[in-house]
């Protein structure tokens, strides 16, 4: 393209050059297999994607190709007009959906718009992946299926992967936990740690200081930031990762403590949610008074491999049960259990004639009693006992707080949990919140006389009817 070509595309800005701080440094990371770019608003992430695809050594090898994804085609509009500005003075040009460059080097463009994008890269080899907005992929599974096609056979050119996303999107839980961008995560910001898969990740931060081109040129943004209602100014004002935006629970740093002694004849209720091909989930709850303790978990999840099932049998599930509470010294006076687990199995030849669950384990010695699977009652009793801070789990309970508290409300029931996501958790927790409701004192010092029991207004929730007031708030804190 000629000077004078360029200069008309590219205006008064004809070059750029990345701000001192966070975009530098994520120009300068060499060697870090996935960076994550975030935190709040404005800090010049999209700016600094749009450079990183240009470092050596990658661009200049005629063999370089680099894939760029956002969510949706307007999305990936607004980020091609502005590359093209930057583009333009490296011989770089757009063809259709692609910017090719005149030393060989080709970006492709695409979109996630729906499951089915996500397998369209399969296969392809891009030795750098650019994921604009990652936070708004809802489940790290579907990132995995882009970030194998993350590879290089080029000599001298390694892998790459960034991503960019601010707090409270719909992958927030799953961002928060792969690069430990949470407080108590034991990663520290900026710092290459090791990743379950061996490779380098990091997290690096970013906030509107960090960008003092947008400080200049639009302070209003800045108060705009400033006035946002929380949590949505923690998160997109601060990059605040431990902020719960659109999750069905108003979670608290109270509902998590640290692991205490449990006393010998302590009540506790074991709970189990089946899964095989999905993760299946126990837990061991202690009945302390008006609180339901979760003390210890078992989940069949694959390491690393978030809502992928272990694909254990029940006699195994059973056995690795036993040995748990052998090795704790748990002795649960109840054993609740979703009621299908007493269904019987399709045999050999198909017929429901093999053993249920119930039946295999009770072979191994433990009895499973029936819970109440009732998705909007259960739904309440759980909602409440966060909100009342009468559920508690020792923060060793790692999985419990991974998914849990990330869990995204269903918008179009507004009573229930978005089951699509990581829920076998939940579900299993349920179990002792259901068989040892909230008692009616306990709420009422919370929500006050308002919150006393209207049966007409509510009659299915009986007892404890009178929560809209408190999923009206839940909803509020939205
Ligand atoms: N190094 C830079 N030089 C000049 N302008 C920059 C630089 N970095 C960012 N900007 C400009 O600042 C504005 C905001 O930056 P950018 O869009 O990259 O931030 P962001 O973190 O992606 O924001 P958001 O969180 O809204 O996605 C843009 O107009 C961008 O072009
Ligand atoms: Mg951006």
């Amino acid at each position: 393209m000629r000077a004078d070509a360029i200069k008309r595309l590219v205006g008064d800005r004809p070059y750029w050059a990345p701000h001192p701080g966070p975009q530098t440094k994520v120009l300068a990371v060499g060697n870090v297999f996935e960076i994550l770019y975030g935190g709040a608003r404005g800090g010049g992430k999209t700016d600094a994607g749009i450079a990183w695809l240009l470092k050596a050594p990658h661009f200049g090898n005629p063999r370089y190709r680099a894939l760029v994804l956002r969510q949706s085609y307007k999305d990936l509009r607004d980020w091609i007009d502005r590359a093209s500005r930057i583009y333009a003075w490296y011989g770089g040009r757009r063809i259709g959906e692609e910017f090719r460059f005149q030393n060989g080097a080709v970006f492709s463009l695409g979109y996630l718009k729906d499951r089915k994008s996500f397998e369209k890269y399969q296969g392809h080899e891009y030795q750098k992946v650019l994921i604009e907005e990652a936070g708004q992929i809802p489940d790290e599974k579907m990132y995995l299926m882009l970030l194998g096609s993350c590879r290089s056979t080029v000599e001298g050119l390694a892998p790459r992967i960034l991503l960019t996303a601010n707090p409270g999107g719909a992958g927030h839980g799953w961002l928060k936990a792969r690069f430990g961008c949470g407080k108590g995560s034991g990663h520290e910001p900026g710092r290459a740690f090791r990743g379950e898969d061996g490779e380098l990740r990091m997290y690096i931060p970013a906030t509107v200081e960090d960008n003092p081109t947008l400080l200049k040129t639009d302070p209003r943004y800045v108060a705009y930031l400033n006035a946002l209602p929380e949590p949505l100014r923690s998160a997109w004002r601060n990059g605040d990762w431990d902020v719960y935006m659109g999750q069905a629970f108003s979670w608290s740093g109270e509902n998590i403590i640290t692991p205490q002694p449990v006393p010998e004849d302590a009540r506790i209720i074991m709970a189990y949610d089946w899964g095989f091909g999905k993760p299946f989930s126990v837990g061991w709850w202690w009945v302390a008074g008006d609180c339901l303790i979760r003390i210890d978990e078992l989940y069949g999840c694959v390491p690393g491999q978030a809502d992928t099932g272990l694909r254990l049998s029940d006699v195994e599930v059973a056995r690795r049960i036993i040995e748990r509470e052998q090795e704790m010294g748990w002795k649960p006076y109840r054993r609740l259990c979703d009621p299908t687990c007493f269904n019987k199995k399709p045999d050999m030849i198909g017929g429901g004639q093999g053993d249920s669950t119930a039946t295999v384990f009770l072979r191994a010695g433990l009895t499973l009693s029936p819970g109440d699977p009732s998705r909007k009652l259960k739904f309440r009793q759980f909602a409440m006992r966060v909100e009342t801070k009468t559920l508690k789990v020792f923060s060793t309970c790692k999985e419990f707080i991974r998914t849990v508290p990330n869990l995204p409300m269903n918008e179009h029931t507004w009573d229930d949990v978005d089951t699509t996501a990581e829920d076998h958790i939940y579900d299993e927790a349920c179990h002792p919140c259901m068989e040892v409701p909230l008692p009616a004192a306990v709420l009422e010092a919370q929500f006050g006389r308002e919150a006393k029991p209207a049966a007409e207004a509510e009659p299915e929730t009986g007892a404890y009817a009178n929560l809209g007031d408190l999923l009206k708030r839940t909803r509020r804190r939205k």
